[in-house]
């Protein structure tokens, strides 16, 4: 990978990378087109980065369709796929981590200890192999970008950072790999968080200055939904801090994970005044 780049680079081609863990939806090949239409050549990564997991979670079953992601991407017209094994990533000796700190311990950071340590050091590593002019990245994960731009920043990181809009379901539910553990039960109540994303951003557009009251309103669309079995935040956000905000600003984030039987779900929304 990194010969291919470096030949791409000596000929003055511009790289647009695009990394996921495979499992491709359209939210993934949005970022594709997104590249592809800024970049000469346009590099995917499909790895599951097992340090980005915790103990309890889903590595073991998170979703491998590797013929058929293969396919979409030669349908989208990716010019090279870099899937590393575990063992070439993290050989024996692997000792290095980067933690961003502050913003890697709220909202998801919080139930998910050392997750975004995990995320920080299997992109910089990529951003390292690859070595893009841009590297894509889904509002989707709004807080896994922040850190990302972050660390780009604080690391002299020589790569353009690019978030890409959320793309949604035609009901509203936000495309994830995650969504195919859902039942059609259990997908069908999962809408309950397009909607009280929709109805907190309706409440700040219609002039809500009160952040507690969105968020209140929100949880309480959430609870009154059966099969949530945990929410584990709801609530309005500064963007750029991350940080819970008791009065609606100018450009204000709300956030929402939760649970729906054992699957985790997040998503969140932008509300520019
Ligand atoms: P993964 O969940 O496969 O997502 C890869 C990229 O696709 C991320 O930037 C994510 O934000 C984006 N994405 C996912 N769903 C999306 C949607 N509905 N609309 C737009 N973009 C969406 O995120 C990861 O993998 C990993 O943490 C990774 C960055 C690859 C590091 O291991």
């Amino acid at each position: 990978m990194q010969q291919t780049s470096e030949g791409h680079r000596l000929r003055s081609r511009t790289i647009g990378f695009v990394p996921t863990m495979g499992a491709l939806h359209e939210g993934h090949i949005s970022l594709i087109k997104r590249s592809k239409s800024e970049n000469d050549i346009t590099v995917v990564s499909i790895f599951v980065n097992p340090t980005q997991f915790g103990l309890n979670e889903d590595f073991d079953k998170y979703p491998k369709e590797t013929d058929s992601d293969i396919q979409k991407l030669e349908e989208a017209g990716v010019d090279t796929l870099f899937m590393p094994d575990a063992s070439n990533m993290y050989p024996d000796g692997f000792s290095s981590s980067i933690t961003v700190g502050g913003l890697d311990s709220k909202l998801c950071g919080e139930f998910r200890p050392g997750h975004f340590s995990g995320v920080a050091t299997v992109v910089c590593k990529l951003l390292n192999i690859t070595r893009p002019a841009r590297a894509y990245f889904g509002q989707k994960d709004f807080q896994q970008s922040v850190i990302i731009k972050r660390m780009a920043a604080d690391l002299n990181i020589d790569c353009q950072i690019v978030v890409c809009p959320t793309i949604r379901e035609g009901d509203g539910l936000a495309k994830s790999s995650r969504n195919s553990y859902l039942s059609a039960e259990q997908r069908a109540a999962a809408l309950v968080i397009y909607r009280a994303l929709n109805t907190g951003a309706e409440m700040i557009r219609a002039g809500e200055k009160d952040a507690g009251a969105v968020k209140k309103q929100m949880n309480d669309m959430l609870a009154a939904e059966p099969l949530v079995s945990e929410v584990q935040y709801a609530s309005v956000y500064d963007p750029a801090t991350l940080d819970e905000l008791a009065e609606v600003k100018r450009e204000t984030l709300l956030a929402v994970a939760l649970r729906i039987g054992s699957t985790r779900l997040i998503d969140n929304m932008l509300v520019s005044l």
